[in-house]
């Protein structure tokens, strides 16, 4: 297989496992370019990408923007605050409107979820999403797999524990469905009120009790707490929810096994993940962060040959 099934990259969800295999080998090639001295190739040259960020980001804007220009795209940053978003343009109109200044693709952030699959509907130009508020964020799920594919080859039958913030990650979500096309076993850990209700119908089991999980699991992927997503309170405080939900390094030497910590980042340190532990051998945190560039680097070259092949 040599171009994916889809013309966007809108959700894993879309995504087939052949694609997901392309996307990483596809990413193999890139990670090894952008480690050599001279780091830029011409493949995406004459290609014009817009970044259009409607909410806060660090990791996947600055990522997303070094693997356009590695790629040699021209590129273009676009963030809310500081556009007429804030005048009361509409979502579509914004678009068109950079659309029409000869911009092919669109990489985007937004706080609605479904907003990049909305938009596909309105507009000719190639979209990835970059995270659309609690549903998906693809190109996270991408990265963290092929850096778990990193450590162990193949990930069938791997067991993964994703704790912490369920109900309200679009990083989780997203890796569940990757993570299962892919053939791991997938268990979500958390307190009972960040846990979806049906969640099991994805294919994965719940367990309420960290140690547990840790004792199970090969990968503990921990996440953020999304405090500006919850409008009620699901926890007593912070403090208790560490007590319960906090890796510390006490509970990673009473395993009796070595297991990958993983976080997709921002670290709220010392809530759900201690310092020692994020900074431990354990950790491959900033292994996630370099892959990414690799990954959305496949990510673009394969989009941008699917529009070609559409031209
Ligand atoms: N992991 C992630 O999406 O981080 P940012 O919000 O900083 O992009």
């Amino acid at each position: 297989m040599t171009s994916l099934s889809s013309n966007h990259l809108l959700g894993i969800r879309d995504l087939t496992p052949e694609d997901i295999h392309l996307i990483f080998e596809t990413a193999d090639n890139f990670k090894s370019i952008i480690n050599r001295p001279i780091k830029k190739v011409p493949s995406l040259r004459d290609i014009t990408i817009a970044n259009l960020f409607f909410e806060n980001s660090t990791r996947t804007r600055v990522s997303f923007e070094l693997a356009e220009k590695r790629l040699s795209a021209d590129v273009v940053n676009f963030s809310s605050s500081s556009s007429s978003v804030s005048k009361g343009e509409t979502l579509i109109d914004t678009v068109k409107n950079i659309l029409s200044m000869k911009v092919d693709m669109i990489v985007m952030r937004h706080p609605a979820p479904g907003a990049c699959t909305f938009l596909s509907r309105h507009i000719d130009a190639q979209i990835v999403n970059a995270g659309d508020g609690t549903h998906e964020h693809p190109t996270q799920a991408l990265l963290d797999a092929y850096s778990m594919r990193e450590k162990f080859g193949d990930l069938t039958n791997k067991k993964i524990v994703i704790v912490g913030d369920i109900l309200h990650s679009r990083v989780a979500l997203s890796n569940i469905y990757c993570l299962k096309k892919l053939g791991a076993h997938v268990k979500v850990c958390g307190p009972p009120t960040l846990i979806p209700k049906h969640i099991g119908a994805l294919g994965v089991e719940v367990e309420y009790d960290l140690n547990r999980a840790l004792e199970w699991c090969d990968v503990a992927n921990m996440l953020r707490i999304q405090l500006e997503r919850q409008e009620i309170k699901y926890f007593p405080s912070l403090r208790e929810y560490s007590m319960q939900y906090g890796l510390t390094l006490d509970r990673l030497e009473n395993l009796n096994k070595e297991i990958v910590i993983m976080h997709p980042g921002p670290i709220n340190r010392g809530v759900e993940i201690t310092s020692d532990v994020a900074d431990s051998e354990h950790s491959i945190i900033l292994n996630q962060v370099e892959n990414g560039v690799a990954i959305r680097m496949a990510v673009l070259y394969l989009l941008a040959a699917q529009g070609d092949s559409n031209a």
